[in-house]
């Protein structure tokens, strides 16, 4: 392949990744996505439908060439209406790495304009707290982990790490 053609190929994949608000016909694809990228918990196909459904409107799917890449969950917790509580982060292990991530929490940010996200992290997972950090710095924003949220033994009767609660921003409109 000459540099040119790649460079087509390269364009040609960033064209066919696209962000929109999810549908209740992905929620089948996002059932075997979560299943596909441990350390998440799967959810029921009925849990993953409402998602797709009831809360599209905090939530975001990549999609590649047709395929679902990435998704991010979450909703507005009633008693904290300028806070978007990010629930899962997927992304297809092909996809990794390429700045996906935070490609799609930039995007609930902006779609929903919360002033502050917040979301669980097991301490050992690198990547997630890679993400998260990274994108609060993109925002100018702090990312601060405020301690254990839910325990290993006192909520999850000792069969999960116990989860910390990251608290993100102030965020501002981008301009
Ligand atoms: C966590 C996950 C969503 C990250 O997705 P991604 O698209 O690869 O993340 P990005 O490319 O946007 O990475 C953003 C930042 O995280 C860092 N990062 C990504 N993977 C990392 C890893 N394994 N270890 C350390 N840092 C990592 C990147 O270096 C980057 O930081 P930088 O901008 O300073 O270079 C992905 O690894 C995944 O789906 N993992 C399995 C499920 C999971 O753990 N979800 C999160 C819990 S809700």
């Amino acid at each position: 392949m000459t540099a040119t053609n790649s460079q087509a190929s390269t364009e040609k994949s960033a064209e066919a990744l696209s962000l929109r608000t999810p549908l209740p016909r992905d929620g089948a694809a996002l059932h075997r996505l979560v299943e596909n990228c441990p350390p998440l918990d799967p959810n029921s196909l009925y849990c993953n439908l409402l998602q797709c459904s009831h809360f599209a409107d905090t939530a975001v799917a990549a999609e590649c060439n047709g395929e679902l890449v990435g998704f991010i969950s979450g909703f507005i917790p009633p008693n904290k209406p300028d806070t978007l509580f990010v629930w899962q982060v997927a992304v297809d292990a092909s996809m990794r790495g390429r700045g996906l991530g935070g490609k799609m929490l930039n995007e609930l940010i902006e779609r929903s304009g919360a002033h502050y996200m917040e979301t669980t992290v097991t301490p050992d997972n690198a990547a997630s707290w890679g993400m998260f950090r990274s994108f609060a710095r993109s925002r100018d924003a702090e990312c601060k982990d405020c301690g254990p949220l839910f325990e290993r033994d006192e909520h999850f009767d000792g069969k999960h790490d116990s989860e910390h609660l990251a608290r993100l921003g102030p965020f501002r409109k981008s301009e």
